[in-house]
This record gives structure tokens, sequence and C-alpha cells, in this order.
């Protein structure tokens, strides 16, 4: 009789039977060039997930034999969308290329401006005509209110997640359907018709003392893999993720192949993104210096976009209000609208 494997190695072969779901799910649907590049950049992302997992003799030693059959049936599948576009013209390919929806992650010190990055990006690509997911991975949300959202600090909705002993913190995103199906039957919808989804927060202190973290805690697992399992070529992804680097270092962006690291003025935001871009090494990766005034740039950090000091900015957040809605034409949104092009227009700087 063979040993009954620990519950985080049948969780970890469950990813992986439920990432081959999404590849059928995507090849069925597939027509058409675009479809088959972003079927082939799927194989690759969830191929990249796994590398690091395998890097890690520690972790999952149970479903190691899986993972090598698994990486083999992901190379297939972009084997297949390879042939599939193989004789399209170099210029065709480049545009569908192109035109694939962005996979970004923005991360950066406290307080160095991840939110109102992160939202206004994610209205302004929706504004642009673009499907929009924006993912609050922070668990002091604030991406909501950011987006001009009222309230929606909850974490994965009911139905959307289920248990499992064998996922971090013992729940995971139901597997009844797959991640665009749960985007669109569960995530909220925010202005200029970006969907929202995140971890909630975790609740005020109780008389006990304690805190309520259930929701935060049954969202961390779902929404990550949630995230790395949209392969649609007309979905943006946009993720705001938690201060500093333990996010990064837990793969929260595993899904992104493009890295915003805000970078504010002081040293220690200086610090803090030296620590995390080895961490996001492998994807394009754009340096912002936010909220600069005269400050020359941090040594070895040249920031490649510049967001300038906005007071109007600061205030209206203060205040909770959406930025995009309240100072439109305040000169951090002015830089942000830029921002956004470089990306729609496949122009960031690198
Ligand atoms: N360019 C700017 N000029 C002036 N104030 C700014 C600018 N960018 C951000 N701020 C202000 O700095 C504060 C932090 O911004 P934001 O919440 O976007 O940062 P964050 O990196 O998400 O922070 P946290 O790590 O706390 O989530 C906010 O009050 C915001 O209004
Ligand atoms: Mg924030």
């Amino acid at each position: 009789m063979g040993e009954e494997l620990p519950k985080r190695d049948e969780w970890a072969i469950q990813c992986m039977e439920r990432q081959l779901v999404v590849m059928d799910d995507l090849a069925d649907r597939a027509a058409g060039t675009a479809a088959w590049l972003a079927l082939e950049r799927q194989a690759n992302s969830y191929a990249r997930h796994l590398g690091t997992w395998l890097a890690k003799e520690t972790i999952f030693p149970g479903a190691r034999g899986q993972m090598a059959t698994h990486q083999a049936a992901l190379a297939g599948y972009a084997h297949r969308a390879q042939e599939q576009v193989a004789g399209v013209d170099a210029e065709e390919l480049e545009a569908a290329r192109a035109g694939l929806g962005i996979r970004l992650a923005v991360i950066g010190k406290g307080g160095a401006g991840k939110t109102v990055t992160s939202s206004t990006l994610a209205r302004l690509f929706a504004q642009a005509g673009r499907k929009v997911l924006a993912c609050d991975l922070d668990v002091n949300p604030g991406l909501a209110v950011s987006l001009g959202m009222q309230g929606d600090q909850g974490g994965m909705p009911e139905g959307s997640i289920e248990e499992h002993p064998g996922s971090i913190y013992g729940w995971q995103l139901t597997g009844d359907m797959t991640p665009i199906q749960v985007v669109e039957k569960f995530a909220s919808a925010a202005p200029d018709g970006v969907r929202f989804l995140g971890f909630g927060k975790i609740g005020p202190a109780s008389e006990g003392g304690g805190t309520d973290k259930s929701a935060a805690k049954q969202s961390v697992a779902a929404l990550v893999h949630l995230m790395l399992g949209i392969g649609e070529p007309d979905w943006d992804v946009i993720a705001d993720l938690e201060a500093g680097p333990t996010t990064p270092f837990e793969r929260y962006h595993a899904f992104s192949e493009d890295v915003v690291v805000v970078v504010g003025p002081a040293w220690r935001s200086a610090m803090t993104a030296r620590r995390l871009l080895p961490m996001v090494e492998g994807r394009r990766s754009l340096i912002i210096a936010n909220r600069f005034r005269d400050e020359p740039d941090h040594p070895g950090l040249a920031a490649r976009f510049r967001i300038p000091f906005d007071p109007e900015l600061a205030e209206v957040e203060r205040q909770g209000l959406a930025p995009l809605d309240a100072c439109p034409d305040s000169p951090a949104i002015v830089a942000l609208r830029q921002l956004a092009a470089l990306y729609l227009n496949q122009e960031v700087p690198v």
C-alpha cells in the first residue's frame, strides 16, 4: 500500500490539475493569432511559477514526479501554440503580441504611491476600452477607495473559495469555475468598468483583544492563483501589493509580466526597492520616482519615469476621493496618464 501524501503535496497536485483545466479551456476557445499567443504565454507563466517550486528541494517533495510531468505538459501547450502561429508573418505576430493584456504588479515601500499608481492605471486602461481586473493584495486595503468605489473591503466572496487543508491558511480558489469565470461572476464593479477583487482587511481589534483575520487569510491563496490563472488575451490584470519585500518573496506577483517599482525620495524607500528588484528578475521592471521635488535620484536606482510631488493629489486622497475623479488634471495624474499611454502603446522605457 502506498503511503498517503501530505496534504500540502496533494494540494500542489490539485493546483497543477487545475492549471491543465485552464489550459484546455483556453485551447478550446483559441481562435486567431492573439488567442494562441495568449495560450503560449499562459503555459510559460505557469511553467515559470512551477520553476520556483522546483527550485526548492524542500517544497512539495511528494509531488515532484508530477511536477516534472506537468512541466512537460505545459511545454506541450506552448509548442502547440507556436505551431498554430508558425505561418503568421513577423509583423502581424508582433502586433498581436503587443496587443495582449497587460499583467502588472505594483510594488515598493510603504507609502511610496503604489495604490494611487495602481488605481489610476487600472481606470485609465479601462477608459481606453480594455477589460481590467484590479486586485488589492494588501491587508491594509485602499485600492477600492482609490478606484472610487464605495466601500468594498471584503475578501474573496463566498462561493469563490473553498477549504483545502493543504493550501496556505486552509483555503483556495473554488474548483467549480475557471479563474476568469470567477472574475466574471464575483468581481465587484468599479468605475469605468474596472472589476475589483481583494484580500479583505484584517478586522479591527475585538473586545477580547484579538482581530478577525479570516477574510484576508482565506483569500490569499485563492486570489494569487486566480491572477496567475487568467490567460485571456483581452484582459489586463493589475495588482497593488502590500508594502515591502514579504509579498514579492511569497511570489504574489507570480502572474505578472510587468512590474512597477515605486520609489519615494526617502532613503529607506530606495533600500526597499534595491531588495525588491532581484525578486522580480526576469520581468520587465520600471522604476518610478514618485513624490520627488528637487531631490536627486537614489544612487544605482535611476528612475525611468517620474511622478512629481503633488499637494492636490495628497489632499484629495486625504479626503478619501479617487484622484482620477477629484483632481484629473493635477500634475501627478497628468504624469500617470502619460504612464498609461506608455503601457498601452508598448513604449515602456526599459
Ligand atoms: N505624487 C504625489 N504627491 C503627493 N502625495 C502623494 C503622491 N503620491 C502619493 N501621495 C500620497 O502619499 C500617500 C501614500 O500613497 P499611496 O497610498 O498610493 O502609497 P502606497 O505605496 O500604496 O502606501 P501603502 O504602503 O501604505 O499602501 C497618500 O496619502 C498619497 O496621497
Ligand atoms: Mg497602498
